[in-house]
């Protein structure tokens, strides 16, 4: 068991905390009456126990980032409404980013705002969407555009919901644990190393799944502590995800996140060894971790060097036009870019290190 806190929010890593997930909510937020949101998915699963426990009503919608949009977020809370909950509400929101998002978005809004519990089941929301304290949706201008900053009143973490996650979501996942590892903790990313079949097997062991949540989590709740608005060392956590978003967004996200990540950490990686930034041989080491947890490390023909850069001036963080990178020094550690911890890098550069990448 392991408990953080992060900016007023309790996190807790605990194989087999869904047990008793509902004294846990009852605890975090006495007096609260509990409604419970997941998607169809993870409904049976894991939420609908939950909702049992608390005597709670379970609102699904269906899975996939298409639910993270604002008419789901407008059907949800009109059912609220509908059934007059009051400010005394705590939505539980049990599932993956995608439910994460959307369900704290609604509780963020909800009558100006009521509390959330996060019980995010999917790998990349227990390493990285339920921690932070970012909600939000999906327009037609592209991801996260419209959402809040709304800190969980708990995140309740149990590793052994891994158990019955798609592979392929905790391939995707673990892009994200690797990109922790290179950022912030050089011995976590060997220990992933070490340890990726294992951590791929459908049966994975409560001290592995524990050890890589927590190991992940200890990242982004390090980098984040410092940082609540993203003004500046948060900025680290985009490692990969320039070049990565535009990937993912080419493929008309056919290619999974954490998939695009992979590719991008790779080709961002590169960009920091050319621009002599980086450690030689970095780019190497993480593409092999990569390729060794079953990722994608190369960058396929069908997108175009130009299409690329174009699509990294889209991503949101791109500020007056060019894409910033967050490059890494070395394993473990980030250049600070002067304070900025994210630069504008020279557009040959950035088109030889995709080059370098297919
Ligand atoms: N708020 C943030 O800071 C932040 C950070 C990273 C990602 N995100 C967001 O998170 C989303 C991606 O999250 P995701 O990859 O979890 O997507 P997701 O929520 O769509 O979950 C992936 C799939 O796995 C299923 N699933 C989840 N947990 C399961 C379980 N234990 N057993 C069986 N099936 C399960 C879901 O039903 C879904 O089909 C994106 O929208 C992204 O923008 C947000
Ligand atoms: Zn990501």
């Amino acid at each position: 068991m392991s408990n953080v806190t992060l900016h007023g929010a309790r996190i807790v890593v605990r194989a087999g905390a869904l047990a008793d997930a509902a004294a846990a909510v009852r605890d975090a937020t006495p007096g609260c009456r509990a409604i419970v949101i997941s998607d169809s998915n993870v409904a049976p699963l894991h939420a609908a126990p939950i909702a049992d426990a608390l005597g709670a009503e379970l609102l699904t919608f269906l899975p996939g980032e298409a639910s993270k949009s604002r008419a789901q977020w407008a059907a949800l809370t009109d059912d609220l409404l509908a059934r007059r909950l009051g400010r005394d509400t705590v939505v539980v929101a049990v599932g993956g980013g995608v439910c994460g998002d959307l369900a704290g978005f609604v509780a963020a809004t909800y009558l100006r705002g009521v509390p959330v519990v996060h019980v995010p089941t999917s790998l990349v929301a227990m390493i990285d969407a339920a921690i932070g304290g970012k909600t939000g949706v999906d327009t037609r201008h592209g991801k996260n555009l419209v959402g809040a900053f709304h800190q969980p009143a708990l995140v309740l973490i149990d590793p052994l919901a891994l158990h019955t996650l798609p592979a392929a979501h905790r391939r995707a996942g673990m892009a994200e644990a690797i990109k922790h590892g290179v950022i912030a903790d050089e011995s976590y990313f060997h220990w992933l190393a070490a340890h990726g079949s294992a951590l791929l097997a459908p049966t994975l062991g409560a001290d592995l799944a524990q050890r890589l949540v927590l190991g992940s989590v200890a990242v982004k709740v390090g980098v984040v502590a410092g940082d609540e608005r993203e003004g500046g060392r948060r900025k680290i956590l985009n490692f990969g995800h320039t070049i990565g978003h535009a990937i993912e967004h080419l493929s008309g996200y056919a290619i999974l996140h954490g998939e695009a990540v992979a590719i991008g950490m790779v080709a961002e990686a590169r960009l920091g060894e050319l621009a002599e930034v980086t450690l030689p041989g970095l780019a190497d080491d993480i593409r092999d971790l990569c390729a060794a947890l079953g990722l994608p490390v190369a960058i396929d023909a069908a997108f175009g060097t130009d299409a690329i850069i174009d699509a990294t001036r889209g991503d949101k963080k791109a500020r007056g036009g060019a894409a910033e990178y967050a490059l890494p020094m070395r394993l473990g550690e980030m250049n600070d870019g002067g304070g900025r911890y994210a630069l504008a890098m020279d557009e040959s550069l950035v088109r030889a290190a995709i080059d370098a990448s297919r």
